[in-house]
């Protein structure tokens, strides 16, 4: 894994951006996997300020809650539409369908979209609990997109963005790690001292579905984009 240490989170947002921009310069890329959450935001932000077109680039995001339309503004649809979309427009934008009638078709369905488009570059945050997307410990490394059930730790660190706990969801539609690992490249943004332990588990640790971040070691192309307090654990 490729380690960039940098001051703070508006920093970070700026390497991640210069890699994206790589990507699509030297590989051609046309196809970004992209993620929720607060870490991502500084990234988003430069894209937004660029004058970089997207409009023939298609994004596919990692994951929805189980629950919420794509106009319930804590979605993640939404969420993806006010940080990027709006004010960016992309050729074709996918978010998984939180409202799905059946699960079953909802992860046939994204699975299929992920497979017509590769993706170049998947940007990911890593959870508390060493999560990406939201696959949390104890998932396969095989897996695909399905319906999982969100564990405590998750529920109470993404209270943040709710009015109360009750009203963070329980089930969310994720991309699966599999799909994660048949990205291109992968690059991942960590940020503050709660990161810490999944860092050094992602990082150092013993590859296990304990920690699901520890599955991008086996991946030959990770940038992992993180600040001191984040990165304080390292041996
Ligand atoms: C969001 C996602 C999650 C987050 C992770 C970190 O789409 O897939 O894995 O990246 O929970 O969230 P933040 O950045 O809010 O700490």
């Amino acid at each position: 894994m490729n380690i960039i240490k940098v001051k703070d989170q508006a920093e970070g947002g700026k390497k991640a951006f210069e890699l994206i921009q790589s990507a699509m310069k030297e590989r051609n890329a046309k196809v970004l996997g992209l993620a929720t959450g607060s870490s991502p935001i500084t990234m988003y932000e430069e894209m937004v300020n660029s004058d970089v077109d997207f409009s023939d680039m298609v994004a596919i995001n990692l994951d929805e809650y189980v629950g919420l339309s794509e106009t319930d503004s804590q979605s993640y649809r939404v969420f993806m539409n006010e940080n990027l979309f709006n004010k960016k427009p992309f050729k074709n934008s996918y978010v998984p369908n939180g409202m799905a009638e059946n699960a079953e078709e909802e992860c046939a369905r994204y699975d299929s979209i992920i497979e017509e488009n590769p993706i170049d570059l998947q940007i990911l945050g890593i959870g508390t609990n060493g999560h990406i997307g939201f696959n949390e410990p104890g998932t396969p490394f095989d897996s695909l997109t399905r319906k999982v059930d969100l564990v405590e730790s998750t529920i109470e660190s993404n209270k943040r963005f709710f009015e109360k706990k009750e009203d963070v969801p329980t089930q969310a539609y994720s991309m699966g790690i599999g799909s994660i690992l048949k990205a291109k490249e992968i690059v991942l943004v960590a940020y503050g001292e709660s990161k810490v332990n999944a860092l050094k588990g992602m990082i150092e640790g013993e590859i296990t579905e304990d920690c699901p971040a520890s599955a991008l070691q086996k991946h030959p192309n990770v940038t992992v984009i993180a600040d001191e307090a984040a990165l304080s654990g390292l041996s």
